[in-house]
């Protein structure tokens, strides 16, 4: 079958003028093995859109041990597909169109065929593009960012309004959690606009916790899906504290680009977090909850964005057309999405 394959960790470059030693360590290939064996509840997808995200850029960068695949392989974990095996699934029939992911293994989906496991499957709903299917993986973290954190009535600062996660967290924020004030932050005003946001604050003229009706007024929950830059400890000017319901939901982290080559890095990854963790939850007299999002019921929330898609209440923006099933389109889409700048999803067309 075809496939992009990777056979060396990738030195990605930040910058889209900058294209790094991309090319080199990445092919296009007819003659890869397609997939024959499905274990019980596994089935067999003919892969028609792929999207990337930053988790597969840190796979193919090999910043996380836990991510590491022997090489050459296959990057891309979301995608949308069409059945070709149901292998006897009660639930799956051939032909089906599907939307699934590989969980945290950022490998597979730049493929003709790829193997994905039905409990992860979610039926394309009618009306929302194969693209727009591969490309809402983002939408199911901000679902879990916002719905679980974000009240009726809440003042809501959302850190990276133009990005995956902050596009859709915008519009479920206003439209499902029912906040009553979103403020994103963003270089793209007019597009957090449209897609809901009360007030957008571009970063790069005003610091938003220096911002004195928001210091006077303060948010209920801010949501991070930029990271670095210390913004928990400047939150602290413009969010309630914890006893007063004060949440500060990291889903980028406090390091977006961790070093976690080893097993050490790993646990002091993983053990700073925790005493952020306990350190606030002892103090929530005088400082926001701090809560660290790690991927949970994804399948869950895929069905329920995927659901809003189809109704027409949720819309994912894509960043451009998507791009073609190549080298230069994959390293095009890697480059993109390193650079921490891309507006709203990055898709890669693998089929008609
Ligand atoms: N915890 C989890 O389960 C989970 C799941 C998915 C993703 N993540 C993490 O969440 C983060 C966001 O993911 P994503 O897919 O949304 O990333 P993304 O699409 O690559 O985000 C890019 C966006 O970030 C914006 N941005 C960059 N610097 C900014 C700044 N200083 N202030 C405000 N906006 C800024 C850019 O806008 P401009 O061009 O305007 O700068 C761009 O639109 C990543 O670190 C990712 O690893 C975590």
């Amino acid at each position: 079958m075809k496939a992009i394959q990777i056979h060396q960790f990738m030195v990605l470059p930040s910058s889209l003028q900058d294209d790094g030693k991309v090319d080199a360590l990445l092919s296009f290939n007819n003659d890869v093995p397609k997939p024959t064996f499905l274990k019980q509840n596994q089935m067999l997808v003919r892969v028609l859109a792929c999207s990337l995200s930053p988790g597969d850029v840190l796979g193919a960068q090999g910043n996380m041990i836990f991510m590491h695949q022997p090489f050459p392989f296959i990057p891309g974990m979301d995608i949308c597909g069409e059945i070709v095996d149901s292998n006897s699934s009660s639930n799956f029939k051939n032909n089906d169109v599907v939307v699934a992911s590989n969980g945290l293994h950022p490998i597979g989906g730049m493929a003709e065929f790829m193997v994905i496991d039905e409990g992860e499957a979610v039926i394309l709903p009618q009306g929302v593009s194969k693209e727009q299917g591969a490309a809402s993986s983002s939408a199911v973290t901000a679902h879990n960012a916002v719905m679980d954190y974000v009240k009726e009535g809440d003042r809501v600062l959302i850190l990276g309004g133009s990005g995956g996660v902050g596009s859709a967290a915008i519009q479920i924020a206003k439209t499902h959690a029912k906040a009553s004030f979103v403020v994103a932050t963003s270089t793209q005003i007019d597009m957090c606009e449209e897609l809901g946001a009360d007030q957008v604050i571009n970063y790069n003229d005003v610091d938003w916790w220096m911002v004195e009706k928001y210091q006077q007024k303060k948010f209920d929950v801010i949501i991070d899906t930029v990271g670095g830059g210390n913004y928990y400890g400047r939150a602290e000017k413009v969010l309630k504290t914890g006893q007063q319901g004060g949440t500060f939901v990291a889903v980028a982290g406090d390091d977006p680009q961790p070093d976690c080559r080893t097993v050490w890095k790993v646990m002091k990854f993983f053990s700073n977090m925790l005493v952020n963790v306990i350190y606030t939850k002892v103090n929530t007299r005088t400082l926001p909850n701090y809560v660290p999002l790690w991927p949970y019921n994804l399948a869950k929330g895929r069905k329920t964005v995927l659901g809003w898609m189809g109704e027409g209440s949720l819309t994912i923006n894509l960043d451009s057309d998507p791009l073609p099933f190549t080298v230069a389109g994959i390293r095009e889409a890697f480059i993109k999405v390193s650079s921490h700048h891309a507006h709203g999803k990055v898709v890669v067309k693998v089929a008609e």
